[in-house]
């Protein structure tokens, strides 16, 4: 299987200090890869560094064998790569839909012409946008809530229209950034549920940054963990949860 996502000794400098150092990872076609460690591990870091918010300062990453160091955050989108935030970054005034649909701007393949005077070629384009959100809202179980304003549907909910809205970007590969961040236990699951299924549906690549080391390991086929902006530990979860450094650094003794 080919790699999708590949960091050769990724490290990022903020002032003197070395938020990240020598990452090194690949992570496969149809993966669903875990991304574990205390907090201020530098897990988002790693994150903003692949989806290019941050320049590394050193090593190099590649998105299917291409290096895409410097490249900007938009134009990483167009080649595939769509993320979900640590906290809500929804447009909470706009409807459940329409978050989604503008997303999806990108995707839309009709000219200004075509917009301006509502041809049929417009319509074509505006039925079948419509028609994939509303196929990624059912999967979240949200379609029933399109026209709802997004501030009105309920914090879980919210988190999933995030990962929706990210996966109107039509990505290759999305990173999720806690999101089962303040979800209670039985969201928590459902949510688990729902990401290996659109792992399935779509077949996508998905990094999961999670801060519950058990709910990772339930999903993931691979788990990296880190710890102080390093790699402390990788591999399956049993292996990972069975690392002495992991028990020691990572649960301060206790055994999840
Ligand atoms: N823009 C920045 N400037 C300075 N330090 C930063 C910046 N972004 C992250 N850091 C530092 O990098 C470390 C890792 O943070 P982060 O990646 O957010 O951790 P995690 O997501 O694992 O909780 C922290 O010490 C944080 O303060
Ligand atoms: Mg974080």
């Amino acid at each position: 299987m080919s790699s999708v996502l590949t960091l050769n000794n990724v490290g990022i400098q903020f002032g003197g200090l070395k938020a990240v150092d020598n990452i090194n990872l690949e992570i496969k076609k149809g993966e669903l890869f875990g991304l574990i460690g205390p907090n201020g591990a530098g897990k988002t870091t790693c994150f903003n560094m692949i989806t290019g918010v941050y320049k590394p300062t050193e090593g190099e990453i590649k998105l299917n064998g291409e290096v895409i160091n410097g490249v900007s955050p938009h134009k990483l989108v167009e080649k595939g790569i769509s993320r979900t935030f640590q906290n809500i970054r929804l447009f909470g005034y706009m409807s459940v839909l329409d978050n989604v649909r503008v997303a999806q701007n990108d995707e839309i393949k009709y000219s200004i012409f075509d917009g301006m005077f509502r041809t049929k070629k417009f319509w074509k384009e505006e039925y079948a946008g419509v028609t994939r959100a509303m196929e990624i809202l059912k999967i979240f179980d949200l379609d029933k809530f399109k026209n709802f304003s997004a501030n009105a549907l309920s914090y879980g909910d919210q988190r999933k229209l995030e990962i929706a809205r990210a996966m109107a970007t039509n990505p290759s590969i999305l990173l999720l950034d806690e999101p089962a961040a303040g979800m209670n236990p039985q969201e928590t699951e459902e949510l688990m549920n729902t990401i290996r299924l659109i792992r399935d549906k779509f077949n996508i690549t998905i990094l999961l940054i999670e801060h519950d080391m058990k709910l990772v390991l339930g999903i993931c086929e691979r788990i990296m963990v880190l710890n102080y902006g390093r790699v402390l530990a990788q591999g399956n979860p049993r292996e990972v949860i069975e690392d002495p450094k992991v028990i020691e650094a990572y649960l301060g003794g206790h055994n999840a």
